[in-house]
């Protein structure tokens, strides 16, 4: 009896430290440390008890694209916002896997952020697939806007039954297009050809529609595809263009700006959930902060990315967005009505 009292008491100890810790939103990788916690587990109380947490945040892109450059000022503003109580190691370049394995992660709890990919997204939760509408937006700037729409919070309120908090989106740049070795003027010029998308229905739909054959592969297999001939070109964006040095093995970029591409901010639920309010909107304020940096650096870049592609060897060029009229018209027609986001979607945004 004696025996087992004593276990009794350690086990209760050892309950109430993981009670304090998961109170107080950390899971097995965001540590919160409860700083002096009072012994009721309130997170409550001056700022000396409020939790202190070490996120992790994984994303797919090199350290310097946007998404990174952009999940730097997240950490900064988390920091500056929180008086030092939030810190955030963050993994790019798909160190912790595919986008696939991070989604996973973050669902467990494991890693408390991710900046993912709507493509990938929208075959989960097939709302997503709404930003992948071509020529949905005039520019950066109205894509940016459109985070605040409530169709597009909405989508984001989707991940939830995933243990996913949809939190914002970033924009780094819409789609172009490369092309290794055939200067595409026009949609038909496109026949023949083996384009890499990234792997989602609506990406694979808008090329075969326009008479390429497509070749779904994730961004760190793109290069070497291009490379040994695998791939003739690929959809892709102007920092990823750079950022992963495709100048060396394209010739020809047409800037399309055919689609924008949002990373899309979530975090764990399970780690989320546990957070006092005060806390979470930190979180969100900093998300914002973060997403409107990256938004109004990027929307400035443009230029000298174009620049920057030429100076490497590439000719860049502009195709008229009218000619793939049809393409984002078959896209309206087929999307719409899978999904009432969707078309809330295209209702909200088409002009
Ligand atoms: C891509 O798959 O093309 C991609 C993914 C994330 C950022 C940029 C590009």
């Amino acid at each position: 009896m004696k025996r087992f009292k004593k276990w009794g008491a350690s086990l209760l100890a050892v309950s109430m430290t993981m009670l304090l810790t998961t109170a107080c939103g950390g899971g097995a990788s965001s540590t919160a440390t409860p700083a002096p916690a009072p012994a009721t587990g309130s997170t409550t109380g001056d700022a000396a008890n409020k939790p202190t947490y070490n996120f992790k945040l994984a994303h797919i892109t090199p350290p310097t694209h946007m998404w990174h450059l952009a999940a730097e000022k997240f950490k900064e503003e988390l920091d500056q916002r929180s008086g030092g109580r939030m810190k955030l190691e963050i993994y790019p370049s798909s160190q912790l896997g595919t986008e696939a394995d991070m989604v996973q992660q973050i669902a467990s709890g494991s890693v408390d952020f991710g900046f993912i990919t709507a493509a990938y997204l929208s075959s989960r939760a097939p709302s997503y697939a709404a930003w992948l509408a071509p020529y949905a937006f005039k520019d950066l700037d109205e894509a940016n806007k459109a985070r605040k729409e409530e169709v597009s919070k909405k989508i984001l309120g989707t991940l939830e039954e995933q243990g996913l908090v949809g939190l914002d989106y970033f924009f780094a740049g819409q789609r172009v297009m490369l092309f290794k070795d055939k200067e595409v003027l026009k949609p038909e010029d496109m026949a023949g050809l083996k384009l890499r998308v990234t792997p989602s229905p609506p990406l694979t739909d808008f090329y075969t529609s326009a008479g390429a054959a497509t070749e779904g592969l994730p961004l760190p297999e793109v290069y070497s595809a291009v490379q040994t001939g695998v791939i003739d070109g690929m959809d892709m964006d102007l920092d990823a263009a750079i950022t992963n040095k495709y100048y060396e093995v394209v010739k020809y970029g047409a800037v399309t700006n055919h689609m924008v591409w949002p990373a899309v901010a979530m975090a764990s639920k399970a780690n989320f959930d546990k957070m006092p309010d005060e806390d979470k909107q930190i979180i969100r304020d900093a998300i914002d902060a973060a997403a409107n940096f990256s938004a109004t650096t990027r929307a400035g870049q443009e230029e000298e990315f174009k620049k920057t592609l030429s100076d490497n060897g590439m000719k860049m060029y502009e195709i008229d967005p009218a000619l793939f009229a049809p393409y984002a018209k078959q896209f309206d027609e087929k999307y719409g009505p899978k999904d009432p986001l969707i078309q809330e979607f295209i209702d909200t945004f088409r002009k």
